[in-house]
């Protein structure tokens, strides 16, 4: 190591918080990744945080500045100000390299060893997974090195990632830097229920852009440009299991959507609609049902008798494919984006509810005939995660399919990214069982500590690195990373300049 490379020495501490004073005219930053080269391998460092250190008293410190600010002494300094005041960075050890091997450091660096930054060759040892779903590069602070990071799509989509950040620190981008990275790879099957009609790209860059996308890229919306198609759901696809725990309803409106439901079976909301007299059901009972489906799903019957739908998403007579049509892809490995910008939330988780909970059972199915190993992962992309994962809602509404998905759905090969910018409305549970993070940046401390508490690793001393995250920078905590990756991605219209196909031009590595 020549000496310029030096940026600082180890001058004590312990394991957790290892003191390191920074040589002068260098600036270590939070988040830097550091280096110590041992003998038989290499020791990766991590700063989270940094504070001042002196060899002058606080008091004499105080009387100089005094001296200086009230004009006693323009020229007065310290004697070797470099040597007397300095910049102490904490830091803790985050992995140890030795050859291709990456373990927990479980040593300290010698006493007084040289730290420098990472360079792009110390991350050799990192690898190519088979399936790879492109993140962004490894970041040292806000310095960018050219290591792309990938994550093995069969492990984390089916564990589940969830992407958490205030407003507008680029959750949506990556989703869609990720989504495009693995476009046309048909292990995936990705369901986006998109209430920003941001992912396809109607009016600027999106999806719909990528090489792969004639015959891989499915979209559905109820004003769709050329070339794509309506979403139409007919009724006779909803059964009311779909309901459970988006749409609430009494015990009484429950018993009666189950007479419906048995008297008239696909054909039960539209009797309801129409206000169809059923023995032992309360006139009472449907005026409230015919309101929810009115308010929910924009149905109602007109002064002709005849059915109708505000949003004209929903219909008696068009659309009868729909779901199945959507369901299909997914299952061979497409990629669906739903534009639900035009409907109300409730309907959009009740779309999302109505076709995972088909690829649920259809893979429930494959399972126990052991056919699932051949299936593509079915993710499901759900932004504002907490309408269907809060607390508050699974308490009152109980449980509901994307719910049951993140439980157990990693058994049966489906998961979910969910975005959301208040973590701590998923109960705990929920969140440890998601096993990849993708965490941006978030000022607020209650959401930083939710994602901490369910990191997969001990991010206890990363409050701060989070909290000063800048738009588009991240950390990667997943049980699929052996430590937590500080990345940067990139913006999608950058990416997408020079990666039109993604995966097969650039030489990507992975960490695990
Ligand atoms: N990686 C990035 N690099 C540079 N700029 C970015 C990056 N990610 C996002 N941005 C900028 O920030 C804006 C907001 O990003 P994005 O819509 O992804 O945020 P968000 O977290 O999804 O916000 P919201 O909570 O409102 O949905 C983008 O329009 C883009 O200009
Ligand atoms: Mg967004």
């Amino acid at each position: 190591m020549s000496e310029i490379e030096v940026v600082g020495q180890v001058v004590g501490g312990k394991a957790a918080k290892i003191l390191i004073r920074e040589k002068s005219g260098e600036k270590i930053e939070l988040g830097d990744l550091l280096v110590v080269k041992e003998k038989d391998g290499l020791l990766i460092l991590q700063v989270y945080d940094l504070g001042y250190g002196s060899q002058v008293p606080q008091t004499t410190r105080e009387l100089l500045a005094g001296l200086k600010l009230e004009g006693y002494g323009a020229g007065l300094t310290f004697l070797e100000p470099h040597l007397r005041n300095y910049v102490m960075a904490e830091v803790k050890a985050v992995a140890r390299i030795e050859g291709k091997k990456i373990r927990i450091p479980k040593t300290l660096p010698s006493f007084f060893s040289s730290i420098r930054h990472v360079t792009k060759e110390d991350l050799a040892f990192l690898t190519k997974p088979s399936q790879p779903i492109y993140l962004g590069k490894v970041r040292s602070g806000s310095k960018t090195l050219d290591v792309p990071i990938h994550l093995n799509g069969m492990d984390v989509l089916k564990h589940h990632i969830v992407v958490p950040a205030t407003t507008g620190r680029g959750k949506s981008n990556l989703v869609k830097v990720m989504l495009w990275s693995i476009l046309g790879q048909e292990k995936f099957g990705i369901l986006v229920l998109d209430p920003h009609d941001e992912y396809y790209g109607r009016h600027q860059k999106g999806l719909k852009d990528h090489q792969k996308a004639k015959g891989n890229l499915l979209y559905y919306s109820s004003n769709p440009p050329a070339g794509a198609n309506t979403l139409v759901i007919n009724l006779k696809s909803i059964k009311p299991g779909h309901f459970q725990g988006i749409v609430m309803f009494t015990n009484a409106q429950r018993d009666a959507i189950k007479r419906y439901n048995n008297l008239f079976r696909d054909k039960w909301i539209e009797c309801i609609v129409h206000g169809k007299e059923v023995e032992n059901v309360a006139p009472s009972t449907i005026g409230v049902l015919q309101r929810k489906f009115d308010n929910v799903l924009g149905v109602y019957e007109d002064t002709s008798g005849e059915l109708q739908c505000r949003s004209r998403i929903f219909s008696d007579t068009a659309g009868s494919t729909t779901t199945k049509d959507i369901a299909n892809a997914l299952e061979e490995g497409k990629m669906v984006v739903v534009d639900t910008s035009r409907l109300l939330g409730q309907a959009e988780l009740l779309i999302g509810s109505i076709v995972v909970s088909s690829i649920f059972s259809r893979y429930q199915r494959a399972k126990s005939e052991g056919k699932l190993e051949k299936k593509p992962v079915v993710s499901v992309v759900i932004e504002e995660a907490p309408r269907v994962l809060g607390k508050e809602v699974l308490e009152s509404a109980g449980d509901n399919i994307y719910s049951t998905v993140a439980r157990e759905g990693r058994k049966f090969k489906v998961g979910l990214i969910a975005i959301t910018q208040l973590t701590s409305l998923i109960p705990r549970p929920v969140l440890a069982n998601m096993n990849t993070k993708i965490i941006l940046g978030n000022e607020m401390a209650l959401e930083r500590h939710a994602i901490i508490d369910s990191a997969a690793q001990d991010l206890s001393d990363d409050d701060r690195t989070i909290a000063s995250l800048d738009i588009g920078e991240a950390i990667v905590s997943s049980n699929f990373t052996r430590f937590a990756v500080p990345i940067r991605i990139p913006l999608f219209e950058d990416y997408i300049k020079t990666n039109s196909n993604e995966g097969e031009r650039e030489k990507p590595v992975f960490l695990g």
